[in-house]
């Protein structure tokens, strides 16, 4: 697709691989302009700008480590002197791996790595684009949480903490923002299929989570996807700072927050 400077512009970062990758292709499919913000695998992201352009859409790969301000700032130099504006926001990448330990084995440096890397992936980007959405007097942002914020059990206290603290700071943000024209959700996952859970998604957990899923199979990266384009409608404005969890089911079919 031609780049005209008319529709919409959508960051979305740690586009790369995985859930990223497919929001990005999702959004392009939707007409936005995607940039597809990767930190270090220039060659995915390349590989899904081309995906985006075979397929009709216009896309840009742009390098930015999105826990870095300065990185941040020149990035959202970059699309304003190309686009103008930003109309959407995603803040996908998965800036820290999640530790599996409990508390016994945890270290404290393992946990504020973890605490520290997923809230500077929002933060930066936050502080930054909501200024430029601000100026624009509208804006739609989402966050990929997690049902690990709500779910205790083995070895998540560390990731579950963490995108606790990254919801909250999701709806601190919808409050400060609601009278900017700015909407704001974050998208709960439950497991998702992608390079980050390889190690995790065996062939019993699959079994256990397709067993508990409405699709009777593991959530892959194109099921977010879809939530993620529907949150970032402006339909979806007065939802503000809500919650959207996007588990298959996991939630009342296998039920409560130890499962
Ligand atoms: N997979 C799941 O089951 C699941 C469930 C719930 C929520 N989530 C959330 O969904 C999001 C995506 O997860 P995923 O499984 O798709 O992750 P993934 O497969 O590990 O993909 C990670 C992407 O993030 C990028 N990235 C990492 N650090 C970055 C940084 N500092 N700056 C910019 N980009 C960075 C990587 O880029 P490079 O390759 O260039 O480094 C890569 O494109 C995460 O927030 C995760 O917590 C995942």
């Amino acid at each position: 697709m031609a780049d005209t400077g008319k529709t919409a512009t959508a960051i979305v970062t740690g586009a790369g691989r995985g859930i990223g990758a497919a929001i990005a292709a999702d959004l392009a499919h939707r007409g936005y302009h995607v940039v597809v913000n990767y930190r270090r695998d220039a060659d995915a992201a390349a590989a899904v700008v081309a995906g985006i352009h075979r397929s009709g859409g216009s896309a840009v790969a742009l390098a930015s480590d999105v826990t870095d301000p300065d990185d941040v700032a020149s990035m959202v130099a970059t699309v304003l002197a190309d686009r103008g504006r930003i109309d959407a926001l995603v803040v996908n990448a998965n800036t820290a791996a999640p530790t599996f330990a409990p508390l016994s084995d945890l270290t404290w440096a393992a946990f504020a790595a973890k605490m520290t890397g997923e809230l500077a992936g929002a933060f930066h980007i936050t502080q930054q684009v909501v200024a430029v959405m601000r100026a624009q007097g509208e804006g739609r942002l989402v966050y990929l949480g997690s049902t690990a914020a709500d779910y205790v059990g083995a070895g998540r206290l560390a990731h579950g903490t963490a995108k606790a603290a990254l919801t909250t700071f999701a709806r601190h943000v919808a409050a400060e923002t609601a009278r900017d024209g700015i909407s704001v959700l974050t998208v709960a996952p439950g497991a998702v299929r992608t390079e980050a859970t390889a190690a995790v998604l065996d062939a019993n957990r699959e079994k256990v989570l397709a067993d508990n899923s409405v699709l009777h199979r593991v959530l892959e990266p194109a099921d977010v996807a879809a939530a993620v384009g529907l949150a970032l409608d402006p339909a979806l404005r007065p939802a503000t700072g809500t919650v959207l969890r996007v588990d298959a089911g996991w939630s009342v079919l296998a039920g409560g927050p130890t499962a």
